[in-house]
């Protein structure tokens, strides 16, 4: 009996012990005896199979599911394809094990809603939960477990197109925003018919490219590897991100395909990740580019050994390297191969794909485009919306304007408002800003359109500019669309300029100078450099790309039914020559000084941003007094309270995004002059006040050390609560060494 009490003790601490916390991917005992039997009647040929992915379905494909030499499938994005290449798997191939099938739902699968950059302008984490668990709900419905989303990278430069897809420059608006949408894409559980496995990516540094130039060598510091480009794939992961995929970048001359610090020794190792890693299409292949292989089964033999589970569409794992491994020439690759092939199985178990590997074929009638699915779509987007400018209080416009024109290349244009990375959504589904005005208006209104201004952004076309200044001089007030197209931005799209494309400015210029009120309505994957319309336009209104109901949004701000929160998630550069510019940079030992020649600045540009991180403006005012910390010295075991009243002193009810930074005074290594560590999105009445409550723990407020050691050193620290990064109340407090208490 005492034999038996102590293998229960054993049990318990091993049961204790495994699960970790419950948002995170806990190691089941009962499934993890199942995968052992798995592999212990799996074929080397199979293993490597599970850790293979192809995009599409062919007939060779096909025979390799046969013969169980697939894993996984990407690009399936249909219910009833997805059960037949399902069924081959399951009921003929030797083993059974289901294939798991992937597709890039970014934004939405067929609900598009904001690209993710302007998901990040809302500040909104419970809003873009809800709109990633819809995006979940309708790609399960067609057959897709997993989505290869978030993207989670850092980006400083705006030249970067995928800037769009991730959550913008700060690492702590990056965490909240990956922890959003892994929770919404996840749900409370993977099995069943309503979420998808997340996957983080690009791990890691991708978003550092130089010259922001897609696919570019990135070069940084651990320190600065750590304090910024890793927090949001740590957020992913401890929000329960069941996989990662790895980057194309060359990440200080290792590449992240092959990065064994980063794979292993960084996420397996120190973060206890229990999921699995995915390249990206063919990272492992191009090893042999970055000239760190010879050949596609070196490079598999180099990504295996860092720590990734599964090749993208690249055949590195499939051709080859069974072959040298049966040769004894890579011995050390089987137990690799058998971790990946059991992390693989795992969530696939987690997904309740082996009970249930098909997809109910009627289940996506009742779920895609579905009216709620819709309002979340149009509100989400009408809250990324950022109001950069309202000058005499333009807007909102009044519903019952005699005149309105509605000028611009992308006025009336459905594909620029889906943004990069649609899926399934199609420009069908979109409402236009055209559409939406007129939707929103009173019947008396007239608006003004000429199809002809709709031309091309990138065009050398003045034909419509005529009509447009003619709609201009006949309408009491002036929407003009500028932006750029959806293929601007995202994937393999990195701009060497950031003006507006094509002849737009000079339509501004030409609109503007007929003299009548004119509001400009941004639609972009990125910030631009606009220092001209800045300066010149009224009034005008950051975008985005607003997805399928992105017309209605934009009505619903311009006309008041929404009062405009967003908050810029990136800085807005007034000239490309300025980037990298970033609000957390360091002090420098000679700050700009406007009046000091030998002071770090242009002489030909100013050292500002155009906007700043966290700027944006609301139909009403708010007024931020009373900041002050409940306790002022601290030590490492303690937590920052901080309050402050915050009121809205206009006559609109409105949302404003309440920002905390500190700044670490002096420390051993220099420190950025200010960081992101706590936001509160809040809606008040008009005269309304709040005393809101900022808890940081001190172990938040620590950083990197000359040794690489996270450490809390003692000594003064500033706290700045306000609106934007810039416009700041401030008070002081001391972390102390905790004898000194
Ligand atoms: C692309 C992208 C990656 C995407 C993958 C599959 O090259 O880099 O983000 O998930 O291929 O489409």
């Amino acid at each position: 009996m005492k034999f038996l009490h102590r293998m229960q003790a054993v049990c318990l601490i091993l049961l204790t012990v495994i699960s970790v916390s419950a948002q995170r991917i806990t190691l089941k005992p009962e499934v993890e005896e199942k995968i052992d039997k798995l592999l212990s009647q799996m074929t080397l040929e199979e293993k490597l199979g599970q850790m293979t992915q192809f995009s599409g379905a062919n007939s060779m494909n096909e025979t390799m599911i046969r013969e169980g030499k697939v894993g996984s499938l990407l690009n399936i994005r249909d219910a009833k394809e997805a059960n037949r290449l399902q069924r081959i798997a399951v009921n003929e191939s030797r083993l059974g094990i289901p294939l798991i099938f992937g597709n890039d739902v970014i934004h939405g699968y067929r609900t598009i809603y904001p690209i993710p950059l302007a998901c990040a302008a809302s500040w909104d984490t419970a809003l873009v939960r809800q709109a990633a668990k819809i995006a979940g709900e309708e790609a399960r419905a067609e057959g897709t477990h997993w989505t290869f989303a978030p993207m989670v990278d850092i980006a400083r430069d705006p030249r970067w197109g995928r800037i769009a897809e991730g959550a913008g420059e700060d690492p702590f608006l990056g965490s909240a925003m990956a922890k959003s949408f892994v929770t919404g894409f996840q749900g409370k559980t993977l099995t069943g018919q309503s979420s998808v496995l997340a996957c983080a990516k690009h791990f890691v540094g991708y978003g550092a490219a130089e010259g922001g130039r897609d696919y570019n060598t990135t070069d940084m510091s651990e320190r600065t590897l750590r304090e910024i480009y890793l927090p949001p794939f740590k957020s992913a992961v401890y929000a329960g991100a069941g996989s990662l995929m790895s980057a194309f970048n060359d990440l200080s001359g290792i590449p992240a395909s092959a990065n064994r610090f980063t794979l292993t020794d960084v996420l397996k190792n120190e973060w206890q990740f229990n999921g699995f890693v995915v390249s990206d299409w063919n990272s492992i292949g191009e090893l042999v580019a970055h000239g760190i292989a010879s050949n596609a089964t070196e490079a598999g033999v180099a990504a295996l050994k860092a720590g990734v589970d599964m090749d993208m569409e690249g055949r590195a794992y499939s051709d080859g390297l069974a072959t040298l491994i049966r040769q004894g020439k890579v011995p050390e690759s089987l137990p690799k191969i058998r971790d990946a092939v059991r992390r693989i199985l795992r969530m696939k178990y987690e997904l309740g794909l082996f009970d249930q590997p098909f997809t109910d074929e009627i289940l996506a009638k009742s779920v895609i485009l579905s009216p709620e699915n819709l309002n979340i779509a149009r509100s989400l987007a009408a809250e990324s919306f950022v109001l950069l400018k309202n000058d005499r209080d333009l807007l909102p416009l009044a519903k019952n304007i005699k005149t309105l024109a509605v000028i611009g290349a992308l006025a009336d244009n459905q594909d620029a408002l889906l943004g990069t990375w649609e899926c399934e959504g199609k420009a069908a589904d979109v409402v236009t800003i055209l559409q939406g005005i007129r939707s929103a208006v009173g019947k008396t209104t007239k608006v003004l359109y000429d199809p002809e201004t709709s031309g091309l952004v990138v065009n050398e076309n003045r034909s419509g500019f005529a009509s447009a200044v003619a709609a201009a001089k006949n309408a009491d007030a002036v929407v003009l669309v500028l932006g750029e197209s959806r293929d601007m931005s995202g994937e393999a799209a990195s701009r060497a300029v950031l003006n507006l494309p094509g002849v737009q400015e000079e339509l501004a210029k030409e609109i503007i100078a007929v003299g009548k009120p004119v509001v400009v309505v941004l639609i972009a994957g990125r910030s631009l450099t606009i220092p001209w319309l800045v300066e010149n336009a009224q009034a005008i209104l950051m975008g985005w790309a607003p997805g399928i109901q992105g017309g209605n949004a934009i009505a619903d701000v311009l006309f008041g039914d929404v009062n405009p929160g967003g908050k810029l998630p990136v800085t807005f550069p007034r000239s490309v020559g300025q980037i990298p510019i970033y609000y957390n940079h360091k002090n420098t030992g000679r700050p700009a000084n406007a009046f000091y020649k030998f002071s770090s600045k242009y002489i030909d540009e100013k050292s500002t941003p155009l906007f700043s991180f966290g700027f944006g403006l609301s139909y009403t005012t708010f007024r931020y007094s009373g900041l002050k910390v409940i306790a002022d010295r601290l030590t490492s075991n303690d937590t920052l309270k901080v309050r402050v009243n915050l009121m809205n002193s206009g006559k609109r009810k409105g949302a404003e995004v309440a920002q905390l930074y500190i700044r670490d005074l002096i420390a051993s290594v220099t420190r950025p002059v200010k960081e992101l560590k706590g936001f509160q999105r809040v809606v008040l009445q008009p005269g309304e006040e709040k005393m809101l409550e900022f808890s940081i723990p001190i172990t938040e407020i620590g950083f990197y050390d000359s040794m690489m050691k996270y450490v809390i050193e003692p000594g003064k620290f500033e706290v700045m609560v306000g609106g934007n990064s810039d416009e700041l109340v401030s008070t002081d407090f001391e972390v102390i060494q905790s004898e000194e208490k």
